[in-house]
């Protein structure tokens, strides 16, 4: 468990300096890595209050929408930041803390905290940690964030701005995960504000994830050992001619490129698509055809009843209809950047796979089927969740 004690709050689980001391069964320390001194970038996320698990537990963001947080940081790559809340104590019922309550717990608590873990970056996740620390947002009567009193900015307002600050420490708002459990429209948001921190730390591209990629001829796919009785991703890479190689993945960093115009490899890839326990594609009506005119008597119909379509999954989750390819979804959700068809078919190699340097087709094509597979335990991992919510 991170740890870092923290002189100024020292007698924090004393506190009976406002009314949440009356109901709260404990007070929730901040968690702070315990290489934070040595960080090159320190981020501090702020949150609202403790909920229900947190108040139990002692421990910042535990509960769902702390699942779905950390979930989240993890999906990116993130990990060595500090979380603490804006009130140490929870509200009865989840209420929303009270301005009185957040004054408080801020000039006796937080501002020291602040002062102490010295970050890099703060992140006020929601508008209530934005009130807390910069005296705006929505809930509050006056607004200071322009030096002046003006109407409130709402969250979307404060979330596009880069200049924020926080005597002198760098602020940037965004969605609270709460936010996002409440409602699915609110999920992309919420996941481009971990995207922008991703970038903002520079640890958007996961080091290695496109390296582990492997071409099967004839000769090494007995040796291979396929199949496994796995969830299976599967993609197709094709111009005019026609199909030129299938790739596919079942764990996560490493793909299996065939290139079937010179190889073949209808066999092994029936037997893929038999042993899967699901076949995953992203928009399988492109990949489909292309399988079955590969297979033709080979090809099973019972197959069908075990696809499962990122780009369907990623809309039923509510994500907005202009971002479900491919490579708009693994960017978004996940912050890969892979490389765009326009990099690999284009009028130098005249529209043509047969005319690509090899490596390059097997890194792209490999990248494609080892994203959905990634792409696909993200977005699966969020429906499972959604649906034992009830
Ligand atoms: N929500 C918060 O704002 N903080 C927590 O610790 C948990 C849920």
């Amino acid at each position: 468990m991170p740890s870092l004690l923290l002189d100024s709050l020292e007698f924090l689980h004393e506190c009976r300096l406002c009314p949440l001391q009356e109901a709260r069964t404990r007070v929730v320390r901040p968690e702070v890595p315990a290489n934070w001194s040595s960080l090159p970038k320190r981020v501090l996320l702020i949150g609202e209050a403790p909920g229900k698990t947190e108040d139990l537990k002692g421990i910042p963001f535990v509960g769902a929408a702390g699942k779905l947080l950390r979930d989240t940081l993890e999906s990116f790559g993130i990990e060595n930041i500090a979380i603490t809340n804006s009130c140490k104590c929870r509200p009865p019922n989840n209420r929303p803390p009270k301005t009185l309550e957040l004054v408080t717990c801020h000039d006796k608590w937080l501002q020291h905290e602040i002062k102490e873990l010295d970050p890099t970056l703060i992140v006020c996740l929601g508008l209530h940690a934005a009130n807390s620390l910069l005296g705006c947002g929505s809930k509050n009567k006056y607004c200071t964030v322009d030096g002046k009193k003006r109407k409130p900015p709402g969250l979307n307002d404060l979330r596009r701005r880069d200049d924020l600050e926080y005597n002198g420490w760098k602020v940037q708002v965004a969605y609270h995960p709460s936010a996002a459990l409440r409602m699915a429209k609110n999920m992309a948001p919420f996941v481009a504000d971990v995207r922008k921190l991703a970038e903002w730390l520079g640890v958007t591209t996961r080091a290695g994830w496109d390296q582990d990629y492997t071409e099967l001829t004839a000769d090494n796919y007995i040796d291979f050992g396929y199949p496994k009785k796995e969830p299976v991703s599967v993609d197709t890479e094709y111009d005019v001619d026609g199909l030129f190689c299938y790739s596919f993945s079942y764990e996560p960093g490493k793909a299996y490129v065939v290139f079937t115009r010179e190889q073949g490899g209808s066999l092994l890839l029936a037997q893929i698509l038999t042993d899967a326990t699901k076949i995953i594609m992203h928009n399988a009506p492109a990949d489909v055809p292309q399988f079955k005119k590969f297979l033709r008597k080979q090809w099973n119909n019972s197959w069908y009843g075990k696809i499962e379509d990122t780009m369907v999954l990623a809309y039923v989750l509510g994500r907005p209809t202009g971002t479900l390819g491919l490579k708009e979804l693994l960017y978004n959700e996940l912050g890969l950047k892979v490389i765009r068809l326009e990099e690999v078919l284009n009028s130098k190699t005249g529209g043509k796979f047969e005319d690509v340097p090899k490596d390059q087709v097997i890194r792209y094509s490999g990248q494609d089927a080892d994203g959905t597979l990634m792409l696909w335990q993200k977005l699966k991992k969020e429906l499972d969740e959604q649906a034992t919510k009830g």
